[in-house]
């Protein structure tokens, strides 16, 4: 072997080191991988390209003339995952804590770059303590540089952030503007100011894990879509997300082979309770829809009165929006419109068509929710829909009351189907309260108002506690028994793949935010 030859090897060893063996080591015991552990078990075998593997930081101060690793901090490059083309960085704990210097980012938007010029996702494997302190300015630059590309890409490539390790000040950004977030369990944490500095500014005490942890960000606040219970589980969701979608925006959703087979399903006839206000758990209706298993949830433990995630129908790759009636009754407030709007918008942005299963009394009423703002965040799902142009089809399985029949994607805000199971009821509100609103008068001189107010009520039932009056519009296309909801929506979406639905020509529209 040449000179020359070896000293190659030895730059490929040492950059393969990263941070060196000690470092490496207080790595494993925290329980997390290395960058390089974590881009093997996420990418085919032997499928990953290393690009600026020799990178070194340009700076001079604090003592980093003297301390330089090849690679400076970052994995970055390209491989696939189940044969399809992604791009990666994974961030480097043992060098500088992964913390982001001005050629760390370079890296990066170099990878991004590449990512859009050819249309694949990213994926961004963080573990990293900021910006490089000792960079000063050109680091925040640096992050910058990220954040503007993460949008421009947003819309275009799929983009999905694995937070490993810590994630603190401006770096959630980044994440932030992605599309899908992961988090793992106890080992990861995403903060803009740290518990050092909440103490100092708000006296309160509370532990990195409290104030950013996954559980923290998967029920309360939202920022994440997954909490992962290890690196392992994080990696295989990111495949398993990966499989949903497509590659660009150009391109159609990922079809899986499928034979039509028997597609009727009796065990749908007896989800929905006879009394209409005793709950069900709507992921029986999607797991008795969908192709066997396929239900990937998204944002799980967050606002769990509505349910989203990707499922296949007949192999094709579906969005689905569910109320839920097991938790607040399905009811709609902020965090739900939220949750369930930013998933419209994914789903419509990479031609996902969207499946919508209805059953919801109304908007949640009271001064926390009206003074938050339900007013603009209900908005939001609204104009999420009626701006989403992929296949749209609506399964009304029970109570569609009030302006929550709108919103969850009814005909007149451009659905192209709404089916209706028996046991619909769409209605401007619940049977009671509209009895006693409009027959007020009726009910207080009668001589028994109990009974009279029973009489209106079911009154009501007989008249709009059903789907026959939207059927009779059109409003809804076609009251169908549950156990044929499958292959109705097998033939509609099948219908429906060639569509071709514009918006009128505008910059871009002002979507409430
Ligand atoms: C340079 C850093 C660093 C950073 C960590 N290191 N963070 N070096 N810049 N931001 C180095 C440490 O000096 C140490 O080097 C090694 O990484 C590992 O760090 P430890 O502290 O030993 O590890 P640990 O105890 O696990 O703590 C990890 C940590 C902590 C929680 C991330 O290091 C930390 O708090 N770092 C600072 C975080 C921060 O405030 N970053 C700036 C955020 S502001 P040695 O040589 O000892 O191994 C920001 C602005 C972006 O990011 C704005 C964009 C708009």
């Amino acid at each position: 072997m040449s000179d020359k030859i070896k000293t190659l090897h030895d730059k490929i060893a040492e950059a393969q080191l990263g941070g060196g063996q000690a470092r490496i080591d207080s790595q494993h015991k925290k329980g997390k991988l290395t960058a390089r552990e974590r881009l093997s078990l996420l990418l085919d075998e032997g499928s990953f390209e290393e690009i600026g593997m020799f990178v070194t930081h340009r700076a001079s101060e604090f003592g980093l003339e003297r301390e330089k690793y090849l690679g400076d901090g970052v994995v970055t490059g390209y491989g696939t995952i189940g044969g399809r083309l992604v791009y990666v960085f994974s961030q480097d704990f043992t060098v500088f804590g992964g913390s982001l210097s001005e050629t760390h980012a370079e890296k990066i938007c170099k990878i991004m770059d590449l990512a859009m010029k050819n249309g694949a996702p990213v994926i961004g494997l963080n573990d990293s303590g900021g910006a490089r302190i000792q960079e000063g300015v050109v680091s925040l630059g640096g992050y910058a540089d990220i954040f503007y590309r993460n949008t421009l890409a947003s819309g275009v490539i799929p983009q999905f952030s694995a937070i490993m390790g810590p994630c603190a000040g401006g770096a959630v950004y980044s994440p932030a503007i992605t599309d899908f977030i992961l988090m793992v369990e106890n080992t990861s944490y995403m903060f803009v100011t740290g518990p050092n500095v909440v103490k100092t500014v708000t006296h309160e005490e509370v532990t990195s894990e409290e104030l950013g942890g996954a559980s923290a960000h998967s029920t309360k606040s939202g920022v994440t879509h997954f909490s992962c219970a290890n690196e392992i589980e994080c990696i295989n969701n990111i495949k398993q997300l990966l499989s949903y979608v497509p590659q660009n925006c150009e391109e159609v959703t990922p079809l899986l082979p499928y034979e039509q087979k028997d597609e009727t399903r009796t065990v749908l006839n007896s989800i929905v309770p006879n009394n209409s206000n005793q709950p069900y758990d709507i992921r029986e209706v999607i797991d008795g829809t969908i192709d066997e298993g396929s239900f990937f949830e998204v944002h799980k433990n967050f606002a769990e009165n509505i349910v989203v995630g990707f499922a296949r129908l007949a192999g094709r790759s579906i969005g689905i929006v569910a109320n839920q009636p097991a938790f607040l009754a399905g009811v709609l407030d902020i965090n739900s419109s939220i949750k369930a709007a930013r998933f419209v918008r994914f789903c419509d942005s990479f031609n996902i068509p969207l499946l919508v299963f209805e059953d919801v009394p109304g908007f949640l009423p009271g001064t926390d929710q009206e003074w938050n703002a339900i007013i603009t965040n209900g908005a939001k799902l609204l104009y999420a829909f009626c701006e989403a142009t992929v296949p749209r089809v609506t399964v009304i399985t029970r109570k569609a009351y009030g302006g929550a029949y709108d919103v969850m994607n009814s005909k007149h805000i451009g659905a192209d189907l709404n089916y209706a199971w028996p046991t619909a009821e769409i209605a401007v509100m619940g049977a009671k309260g509209a009895a006693e609103i409009i027959f007020k008068n009726e009910i207080s001189k009668a001589e028994n108002p109990d009974a009279k107010l029973k009489e209106k009520e079911l009154d009501y039932i007989e008249h709009f506690a059903n789907p026959y009056r939207a059927a009779e519009r059109g409003f809804i296309d076609e009251v169908i028994l549950p156990e044929n909801t499958r292959i109705k929506l097998i033939k509609a979406f099948k219908m429906l793949e060639n569509k071709v639905a514009t918006l009128p020509r505008k910059k871009h529209g002002n979507i409430p935010l």
